[in-house]
């Protein structure tokens, strides 16, 4: 069969908008297609999939079958995306399927654009019933790759499983699909059109979002220190959707200079680029912050603007260390938390450095799976404030997504604190210094996380089985290399909120001395299967704090590599990426 066929939405034309009280919904016939179950952030595939007739229809479609009508019957929606190839088409496609489900308006960010945490911020600040977010993350985007889409509850949130679950079934028994007989809308023209009763509203992508962060954050404290002559910052936006928001906050409301900010042009294809902020595929910023010359701060967002790296000169903040620091100096340095955080969580792979400061704040802490909706329901119940994830998702309750922006915002509001009363000449207290004081305090955490992306997924599975089968027949006090385990099992999280129970979370060998390996596959991936190995060692030690980390972590590593047989199940000799 054809592989691209065009949706017949998108060749639909009609005469001028109407403004007759009906609108034309006709009722297009469908097959269900398979594959549509959606993973850990949504339906993610290569673009040629989605351009196959009515696959993301279907979805669409789907969704509503799944929603009880008065989630989205007049109701306002929100819609935006991260600039990738296909969003065009694909918003088209989402706005004509919702007028033809009675949706009374949707919110569209101009061209299409509003990062992930924009559209959390808008679904909030409006009360929308919730929100369509055209994104593959950080994946690769243009024709010959990803694409994808999300869809976020009304406070803000990812669609819980009960949700998705039911789109997914429902995406195996749909035949009918309800199109709204409307001519495409100019996206690119900030202001309001109707159809009949329905509403399509264009809205600038930043402005609602600035206005959140201004609130978080004393952006006066951080102009101060932007303003200095002796602190240089850089910001990298990897040709992705933060580049809309960087100009405007970091320049225009900063007063950072605009050469400051790296691939500020959200591009369909991300300059060829793979939008994901780690010491990898962030290579521009990574060179610019180990120069001689290095900036003081530098960061970089990735895809949708949900993510992000900070690395201080020639020196790099771990996410899980970043959460961490970013929890332990909050109230002195962010006014969101004047009163102190109510709670502190991370996912169940991040390291342990954020228990810490849970432990001497005396806060509640919270270890959930992977992927950020798992934060969303403690967030509403008020007892979590700031949580954080390896995966360089770092945010708060301010929204229910992780923040790109805001954990730069955070990073540069404890650096212009710690620095506030420092007059130029004076050395400044630098990120490194920040990140050495935290370990000197808490101790260091050494955290490495390798990826083998791509691997057939039948050895990756087998792999995970035989691990799983290890776990069974394992006791506490077994050696492994010189480590003593405490226990070993596959990650179950019971939601204390709505007890509502996710197993199979990830396999874990849990040693005496607290030092982890974690056996995971990845949800997010969109072909074959990624392994991930988290490898986690506890140092009191100050005067061992500078190790580089892949040293300190070697005979660990040594120790996953070889109990899990990886290389005889997926033929690997090395990662595709170490973080
Ligand atoms: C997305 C999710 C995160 C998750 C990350 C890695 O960014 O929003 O919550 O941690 O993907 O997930 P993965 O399943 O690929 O390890
Ligand atoms: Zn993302």
């Amino acid at each position: 069969p054809p592989r691209r066929r065009r949706s017949q939405f998108s060749a639909m034309t009609s005469p001028a908008p109407s403004t007759a009280s009906e609108l034309k919904i006709k009722s297009v016939p469908t097959k269900p297609v398979e594959g549509q179950k959606t993973g850990t952030s949504g339906l993610r595939k290569k673009v040629s999939v989605f351009q196959e007739e009515n696959y993301l229809a279907n979805w669409i479609q789907a969704l509503f079958n799944s929603l009880p009508p008065e989630d989205f019957k007049d109701g306002l929606l929100v819609l935006g995306g991260d600039g990738r190839y296909f969003n065009r088409e694909a918003s088209q496609i989402i706005i004509k399927i919702a007028a033809g489900n009675g949706v009374g308006k949707i919110l569209v960010g101009r061209d299409g654009l509003m990062s992930t945490p924009a559209v959390s911020a808008v679904i909030r600040k409006h009360k929308a019933n919730g929100g369509f977010i055209m994104s593959a993350s950080h994946n690769p985007g243009g024709p010959e790759y990803d694409w994808g889409i999300k869809f976020n509850y009304n406070s803000g949130q990812p669609a819980p499983e009960s949700i998705t679950d039911k789109i997914y079934g429902n995406t195996l028994s749909i035949s009918e699909i309800k199109v709204a007989d409307i001519p495409d809308v100019d996206l690119a023209c900030l202001g309001v059109t109707n159809y009949g009763n329905f509403f399509v509203e264009v809205v600038d992508p930043v402005s609602d979002y600035l206005e959140l962060m201004e609130e978080v954050f004393d952006f006066q404290l951080i102009k101060d220190l932007i303003s200095r002559s002796d602190f240089r910052f850089t910001f990298d936006a990897m040709h992705a959707v933060t580049g809309a928001y960087a100009k405007p906050i970091f320049s225009d409301r900063l007063g950072a200079n605009l050469d400051c900010i790296k691939n500020g042009v959200p591009l369909e294809d991300f300059g060829h680029g793979h939008p994901d902020p780690n010491l990898t595929y962030a290579k521009d910023l990574v060179d610019i912050m180990y120069a001689e010359d290095a900036p003081d701060l530098g960061a970089a967002s990735d895809g949708d603007g949900d993510r992000n790296m900070i690395l201080g000169r020639q020196f790099f903040i771990t996410p899980s260390d970043s959460v961490a620091i970013i929890a332990a100096n909050a109230q002195m340095a962010i006014p969101y938390f004047k009163n102190g955080p109510k709670g502190l969580a991370r996912s169940m792979p991040t390291s342990g450095a954020l228990d810490r400061v849970a432990e001497k704040l005396n806060l509640p802490f919270y270890e959930v799976p992977t992927g950020w909706k798992f934060f969303g329901n403690l967030m509403d119940a008020g007892r979590l404030s700031i949580c954080g994830e390896e995966s360089f998702g770092t945010g708060s309750d301010h929204i229910r997504e992780k923040d790109g922006i805001w954990a730069v915002l955070a990073w540069l509001s404890i650096i212009a604190y710690r620095n506030k009363d420092k007059k130029v000449g004076e050395k400044l207290f630098s990120v490194a210094d920040v990140a050495r004081e935290h370990w000197a305090t808490y101790g260091r955490n050494f955290f490495s996380r390798y990826d083998y992306e791509e691997c057939e997924s039948e050895g990756a599975n087998k792999m995970i089985e035989y691990l799983r089968e290890m776990i069974s027949k394992s006791k506490p006090g077994d050696s492994y290399g010189n480590y003593s385990l405490q226990f070993a099992d596959d990650f179950t999280y019971t939601d204390p909120v709505d007890g509502s129970v996710a197993s199979k979370q990830g396999i874990r060998f849990v040693f005496t001395d607290g030092s982890r390996i974690i056996f995971r596959l990845s949800g997010t991936g969109s072909a074959g299967a990624t392994v991930r190995i988290y490898i986690e060692q506890y140092e009191p030690d100050v005067s061992m704090h500078n190790v580089d980390a892949q040293t300190a972590l070697k005979p660990l590593i040594d120790v996953a590599l070889s109990i899990s047989k990886l290389k005889e199940f997926t033929g690997r000799e090395k990662p595709t990426v170490i973080t």
